[in-house]
């Protein structure tokens, strides 16, 4: 059966990007097809300026909106990375494998020190490594298929190069990974500034729609997009970049095409209408289901327990193959 890992990294309010580029294939597809872990990636959110109280708030708002968006945690895992110690022991061991330059050249590595720089802050030396983090998330659990938005497929690739470098090296060892994006919705834009993603971590309020905003509050925002200059409703990503992302989030609520969706709109107001009912319509199930889980906080914390030991156990033997491969002494007693 395919192995299907991804994960969410607490940061910020989860987003109708995370929601339409990444969450809602684990909900429908991925979790009934596959033998699939879905991960709330804590120590990720470590790696920019953070208020300790707000991650933990967060990895729990997180995990309880996975399993409010449906996962559901008979037919998948769903856990905490920081309860499972493979992922920072084989990140370790993939750092000796990856390089400095590799590094350096991914684009959101380049475009978060370039961010911080401006601020003058100082960039965190696990900021550069993360990517070399997720991908001893993804390799860990011998993962075939990642599904994410367009944002992480750099990140993918890089897993896949570490992954081969390593087998052709010290053994085969690995699976190497894929990433899947969704059709539509790929890369959901900032309302307010369509050349910029959607990010929970970005704080430029009015251009994001968070999973758990009050439908008013969804509407006001949409009906606010900013939208090209011209009249005529057409789907050309490039030339009108905001228009696109409206029939692109219509189309990703309602199963439709954003090119044949254009095609029934006259006037951009309308447009955004239906765009905010629709988005205010796939919202509620999971508000109100979040809800629910908010009442009943020992349940998600059983969730994650449970989910925690069966990650671990998936995990072990691929990181202890991996030790013993790249030449670490076995301990006494262990299983040669
Ligand atoms: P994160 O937390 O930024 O996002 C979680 C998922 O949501 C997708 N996504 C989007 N998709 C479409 N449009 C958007 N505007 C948008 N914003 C976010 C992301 O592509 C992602 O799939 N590094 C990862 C977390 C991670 C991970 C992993 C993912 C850590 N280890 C291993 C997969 C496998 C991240 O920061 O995602």
């Amino acid at each position: 059966m395919t192995r299907v890992f991804s994960g969410v990294k607490p940061t910020g309010h989860l987003t109708l990007g995370n929601y339409l580029g990444a969450m809602r294939q684990w909900a429908a597809e991925d979790q009934r097809r596959s033998d699939a872990l879905f991960c709330v990636v804590d120590l990720h959110a470590l790696t920019v300026d953070h208020d300790p109280a707000r991650v933990r708030r967060l990895s729990r708002q997180a995990a309880s909106l996975l399993l409010a968006a449906g996962l559901d945690p008979e037919l998948c895992t769903v856990f905490v990375q920081s309860h499972v110690d493979e992922h920072a022991r084989l990140s370790y061991v993939l750092e000796c494998v990856a390089t400095d330059g590799e590094m350096r050249r991914m684009i959101q590595y380049r475009e978060k020190a370039a961010r911080e720089r401006e601020r003058g802050g100082s960039v965190r030396l696990s900021l550069l490594t993360y990517p070399v983090l997720m991908a001893a998330d993804i390799l860990a659990y011998g993962t075939d298929d990642v599904p994410v938005g367009i944002d992480q497929t750099q990140h993918v690739e890089l897993a896949r190069d570490l992954a081969v470098r390593f087998n052709q090296r010290y053994g085969h060892t690995f699976v190497v990974p894929r990433a899947t994006n969704p059709a539509v919705a790929a890369r959901v834009m900032n309302l307010q500034e369509p050349a910029s993603k959607m990010g929970k971590s970005d704080d430029v309020g009015p251009g994001i729609v968070y999973l758990l905003d009050e439908p008013d509050v969804v509407r006001k925002k949409v009906m606010r997009a900013v939208t090209d200059s011209g009249r005529e409703v057409v789907y050309d990503r490039q030339a009108r970049p905001g228009l696109a992302n409206l029939l692109e989030i219509l189309a990703a609520c309602t199963g439709g095409e954003p090119a044949e969706l254009a095609g029934g709109y006259d006037s951009y107001g309308a447009l955004k209408k239906d765009t905010a009912e629709a988005v205010v319509e796939v919202l509620r199930p999971v508000q109100e289901r979040h809800k629910e889980l908010c009442a009943d906080p020992g349940y998600v914390e059983g969730v994650l327990q449970e989910g925690a030991g069966k990650a671990r156990a998936m995990a072990r033997p691929t990181v202890d193959a991996a030790y013993r491969a790249i030449g670490l002494l076995p301990p006494v007693n262990a299983a040669r």
